[in-house]
């Protein structure tokens, strides 16, 4: 059955931002933020804990957690390590997201290890996390296919993704990292977690529009119920760390498809548009989203 109600897990600050070529200043970080809460987005993930030699476009993420100040502290915010936690808690956030890889080359590539060190990086951040009544958050990604090792096996990104979940998160988004995932693939995924004995409600789903496939995979997710997408204002996005890896699904996209479905997502449409036409002007370039196109001439 089709939801009726779908929440929309905004990644452009995050996910967008960390891609960027040309160094976006703390100040536009922070109104970026501010416009997409504005305009109804229930959970935006605001920057990154990780380390700045690594994510140099995030560097400022105690700069912009600062900024925010109270209005903050509800954000998600992306941390790899015990040493990110800390970061995360000296400002006193509330809610943190973890990222696995489900493929053995990409977390040497995105994390220094391997894919069982990967559990031992994580397993005392989500610990003392959890004690420290945080909520988190765990991404797995290269769920669908790879750069470097092609197509991913179903068992396989379960078999982490659960491992994942299970060290003490609230929720697992399942990344399709590089975009290369289709409709069918997306049904077979989630059938596999659900075998594995996961609910639905306890899946998000995270796609990247690479080969332009994000809204078919979206409606396939949603015909089995998934009721939580993440997405990027304006298609921006990327990472730095996969081959390939270019801009989200546009959260203008995702709301134009699911406002013609009548599934609510409680987010200002033209909110969102204004919000990217102004971050485009920051880039410097055009949003690659077709809604944001349209309507921004309309
Ligand atoms: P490492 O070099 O193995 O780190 O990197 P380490 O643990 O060996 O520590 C080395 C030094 O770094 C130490 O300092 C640490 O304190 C420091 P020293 O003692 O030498 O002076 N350090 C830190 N400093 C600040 N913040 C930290 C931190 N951690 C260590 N958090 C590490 C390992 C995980 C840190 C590194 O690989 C890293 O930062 N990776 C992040 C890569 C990244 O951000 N990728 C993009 C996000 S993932 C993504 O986009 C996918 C997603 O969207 C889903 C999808 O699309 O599939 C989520
Ligand atoms: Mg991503």
């Amino acid at each position: 059955m089709m939801p009726t109600k779908v929440t929309i897990y905004e990644v452009g600050p995050r996910d967008g931002l960390q891609n960027e070529k040309g160094v976006i200043s703390t100040e536009v970080k922070v109104e970026f933020i501010q416009r997409l809460v504005a305009a109804g987005l229930p959970v935006v993930e605001a920057t990154s804990f990780v380390h700045p030699r690594w994510v140099p476009q995030l560097a400022d993420a105690a700069d912009v957690m600062t900024a925010l100040g109270e209005s903050g502290r509800g954000l998600p915010v992306l941390v790899p390590n015990e040493r990110g936690l800390d970061r995360a808690l000296e400002l006193g956030l509330q809610h943190i997201a973890i990222f696995g890889s489900a493929t053995e080359t990409f977390a040497q590539k995105n994390l220094n290890r391997s894919l069982d060190e990967q559990f031992a990086m994580f397993e005392p951040t989500v610990t003392r996390a959890r004690d420290a009544g945080l909520d988190v958050r765990a991404y797995v990604s290269m769920c669908f296919g790879d750069p470097w090792e092609g197509a991913v096996p179903i068992d396989q990104v379960v078999g982490v993704g659960k491992r994942l979940f299970d060290l003490g998160a609230s929720q697992l988004s399942l990344g399709d990292t590089i975009g290369v995932g289709t409709a069918g693939h997306v049904k077979d995924l989630i059938g596999g977690f659900v075998a594995a004995g996961m609910r639905v409600d306890d899946l998000a789903m995270h796609f990247h529009d690479t080969y332009g496939q994000a809204l078919a995979n979206t409606f396939s997710a949603l015909q089995e119920g998934i009721t939580t997408y993440d997405a990027s204002a304006g298609g921006l996005g990327g990472c730095p760390y996969a081959k390939s890896a270019t801009g989200n699904l546009a959260t203008e996209d995702l709301v134009w498809m699911l406002d013609g479905l009548g599934i609510e997502t409680g987010v200002d449409l033209d909110a969102v548009v204004s919000t990217s036409v102004w971050m485009a002007s920051h880039l410097g370039r055009p949003s690659p989203s077709a809604v944001v196109r349209a309507l921004a001439q309309s």
